[in-house]
């Protein structure tokens, strides 16, 4: 997408320069920097909502640091003040590669979210009526609708895995759902209802084995654990800023491999999505996965995305990934200490990331979570999906210990420990 006046280009990269603060640059390594507080007292200054709660829930929505929001709005300012629009985004299909380990920017095309990013695969990939699909049975509605959209339409068949918090029975099970009719397997790499991490690679080396293409939703990992999508043998990952990256919300992304593209027709498109077109009657997509992402766009939400890279990237992704299996485990191990057997963890204990969920014994989990933020100010989600009824706690680089520690009181304080 290049919509944009050389002089406008100049300008731009007079505006958008990366604002990264040298206070986040630090030499230690991960698992040493992961323990020290003042460091992430820093980081925790950047972001404005942490002064008002103990925010807990940025599996639904990641906060945005200042140097993200600035951004944005310097975008906006810029575009209306000028009426110069649009831009060369190229650049930030290769950070988005970068992040998630693809080969090249070309293998990414944008979205607004996860659900959209889902939508192109599971409404154009080459599915006649009778073939299948295989979903886990803890699916975000995001996966769960587009699949069963392409279902009612097309007559496709969706089967849903029943998950199990070990790697082998849940592989066994994909393994026996399996048929000469699935074609596709389109998973969480982490489930919003757990945070449990499936065995992506090996499911794709499963279902390569069957010639059986493979979708991972990946709304949570990027940001919060280091990422391969060449390491894991997906041929699509579906994602987005707004989550873990701390980027703007409105903006996602879809990696798509070049030989799952030649399956995969985009279902709704636009200017630019075209290599040709005319009044010959003839249409040519784009080679590349842009392909898929077309016309007017809020091009400020691109800035925003970039700079939500930018500081990351300034921090170190292995560095964030540390400290939030830091925090994570310093809660777990907090919380069986204070609350003993008034709840158990519905997440795998091998699954340390910055999701973690709980499940009260004999307490009404919506109550909980409501008392938790009128009483003590303490913001988590509630899990109903899969009628799990429990309660998710998310932590992330804003987070502390001392956040985590009054957590720990105020949920002290409502279960009467
Ligand atoms: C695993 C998972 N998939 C998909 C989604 C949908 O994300 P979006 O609202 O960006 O479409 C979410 C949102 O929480 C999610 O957790």
């Amino acid at each position: 997408m290049s919509l944009v006046s050389p002089v406008a280009t100049e300008l731009l990269k007079k505006q958008f320069v990366a604002s990264v603060q040298p206070d986040l640059h630090s030499t230690s390594d991960a698992l040493t920097l992961a323990t020290d507080e003042a460091y992430w007292n820093t980081i925790r200054k950047h972001y404005p909502i942490t002064r008002q709660l103990i925010y807990m829930n940025n599996g639904t929505m990641g906060p945005s640091p200042r140097e993200v929001t600035e951004r944005v709005t310097k975008r906006i300012e810029y575009v209306d003040s000028t009426g110069d629009y649009g831009g060369d985004y190229e650049g930030l299909r290769k950070a988005i590669a970068l992040v998630v380990g693809a080969a090249s920017g070309d293998e990414i095309a944008y979205t607004h979210n996860v659900s959209e990013a889902i939508s192109i695969v599971a409404s154009g990939v080459e599915m006649k009526a009778g073939d299948e699909v295989i979903l886990s049975d803890q699916e975000h509605a995001g996966n769960a609708i587009p699949w069963l959209a392409r279902a009612k339409r097309d007559g496709i068949v969706v089967k849903f895995v029943t998950l199990a918090p070990d790697d082998a029975t849940v592989l066994n099970r994909i393994n026996e759902l399996i048929t000469a009719r699935t074609r596709v397997i389109a998973v969480p790499h982490v489930t919003c209802t757990t945070g449990q991490v499936l065995p992506i690679k090996e499911i794709s080396k499963l279902a390569h084995e069957k010639n059986i293409w493979v979708m991972a939703d990946g709304a949570h990992p990027p940001g919060m654990m280091q990422l391969n999508v060449k390491d894991l043998g997906v041929d699509a990952y579906t994602s987005c800023g707004h989550k873990w990256l701390c980027g703007p919300k409105g903006i996602g992304f879809l990696y798509i491999t070049d030989a799952f593209m030649q399956h995969v027709l985009p279902t709704w498109s636009g200017a630019e999505a075209d290599k040709y077109w005319g009044y010959d009657g003839k249409l040519d997509f784009l080679p590349t996965a842009s392909r898929y992402d077309f016309a007017t766009q809020n091009f400020a939400l691109f800035d925003g995305l970039h700079a939500a890279i930018d500081w990351m990237s300034a921090i170190g992704f292995d560095k964030i990934e540390s400290r939030i299996q830091h925090l994570t485990s310093y809660m777990r191990t907090q919380l069986h200490e204070a609350l003993g057997d008034r709840f158990h963890y519905l997440t795998p204990a091998t699954s340390i990331t910055g999701l973690t969920t709980i499940k009260l014994e004999g307490r009404d989990c919506q109550d909980f979570a409501n008392k938790l933020m009128s009483k003590h100010k303490v913001r988590t989600r509630v899990v109903h999906e899969s009628k799990l009824d429990a309660n998710r706690l998310s932590l992330h680089i804003y987070s502390s210990m001392e956040d985590v520690d009054k957590f720990i009181e105020a949920a002290k304080d409502l279960l009467g420990a």
